[in-house]
């Protein structure tokens, strides 16, 4: 058959440049996400460069560029691939000298509200999206994620720093591990301040895309000392559903505040007829923050906990797995979106970036 039209490069990305990305509401040419470009023939191939891998509007996004592309006359096949490139807070490196480009502490008014299990499965959710992950393990009181990550030593140092453990492709490492289990060990301020600056700092963390901290629960000196030594990028507050738990976790909300941290969302955990459902959502409501879905109370999220093979890996399919892969995609986008008004902020200080 033959093709009258021939297709240029420039036609397509006019056609593409009418794709609007949803969160950051410009196109996606000008965001300079369309890469590698080629046309052959009626035949069409680009990368769109997200800023997560783990974007939650990437069928979105392609439904949206298909039916731009559609209007140009002569296209015959449209390839599309994904690839991502994390906005990188340089606070960061600056501050701490380690690689990591974004940090998300996750945080409870108090404890046994599901803060570790999120805060594990949203890291492998992470992973297994391909972003580069590590875990900081600063529960102090009750360091669970080693149990929950079935790994409980830590690898040998090497050239005289700390070797993160690996599980479920993401590093993590733990208070435990500063720790005999045989030797209870009272933590004071000033050695919580120096424990997380050490595994911050002295740890062979590499690259990562985020670095998550499991934070103690509790508005007090944990918070304080994590947003000293460590610029954050946000903050998730896990809640229970009921209303009592919902005034702990506005505490937290207001530590952060005071501590200029972003409020990323709240993550309603346990939800169902047991606990009931619906104080996530009314508080980052009332608080004007995003509310980032609820985890359903599922003993299948418990007993991956207990032993070691989180939900998300044993399983996937279950309506928690999903729940928190839903929750970890919006996680993601919205990190990248602070991030991305971070840097702006920074170099533009008068001008509001909205
Ligand atoms: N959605 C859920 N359904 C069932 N059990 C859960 C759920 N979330 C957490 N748990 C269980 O509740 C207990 C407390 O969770 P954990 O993550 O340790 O809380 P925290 O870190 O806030 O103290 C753990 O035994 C955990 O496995
Ligand atoms: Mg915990």
């Amino acid at each position: 058959m033959k093709n009258d039209h021939l297709v240029t490069e420039e036609a397509v990305m006019a056609a593409l440049s009418h794709v609007i990305e949803p969160e950051l509401h410009r196109d996606l040419v000008s965001l300079n996400m369309i890469r590698n470009l080629k046309v052959t023939g009626g035949d069409v191939e680009f990368t769109i460069m997200l800023t997560t891998p783990a974007c939650p509007l990437k069928s979105k996004m392609e439904k949206d560029a298909r039916a731009a592309l559609a209007s140009v006359p002569g296209i015959n096949e449209i390839k599309i691939n994904w690839d991502a490139d994390v906005p990188h807070d340089k606070r960061i490196s600056n501050q701490i000298g380690q690689q990591f480009r974004n940090t998300i502490a996750v945080s409870s008014g108090k404890g046994g509200v599901g803060k570790s299990t999120i805060a594990v499965n949203l890291a492998i959710i992470l992973a297994q999206f391909g972003a580069r992950v590590g875990l900081l393990d600063a529960d102090i009181l009750g360091p669970n994620v080693p149990m929950m990550m079935g790994v409980s030593t830590m690898p040998a140092p090497r050239n005289r720093k700390m070797v993160p453990a690996e599980n479920f492709g993401v590093k993590f490492i733990s208070t435990a591990f500063l720790v005999r289990p045989d030797q209870p060990l009272i933590w004071r301020g000033p050695m919580l301040h120096s424990a997380i600056q050490q595994l911050l700092t002295d740890v062979e963390w590499g690259e990562l895309d985020y670095l998550i901290v499991d934070l103690p629960p509790g508005t007090g000196d944990a918070q304080l000392t994590l947003a000293q030594v460590l610029p954050l990028s946000g903050a998730l507050i896990i809640t229970q559903p009921m209303q009592v738990a919902a005034a702990d976790a506005l505490r937290g909300m207001k530590t952060f505040e005071k501590l200029d941290v972003p409020i990323i969302g709240v993550i309603e955990n346990m939800s169902g007829d047991f606990f009931g459902t619906g104080a996530g959502e009314k508080l980052a409501c009332e608080y004007q923050v995003h509310y980032l879905g609820s985890v359903p109370l599922d003993a299948n999220v418990r007993i991956g906990g207990d032993t070691g093979e989180p939900i998300v890996v044993a399983y996937p399919d279950s309506p928690a797995a999903e729940a928190l892969r839903s929750i970890a995609k919006e996680v993601a986008a919205r990190v990248s979106l602070l991030t991305l008004q971070q840097q702006a902020a920074n170099l533009i200080p008068i001008q509001m970036i909205g």
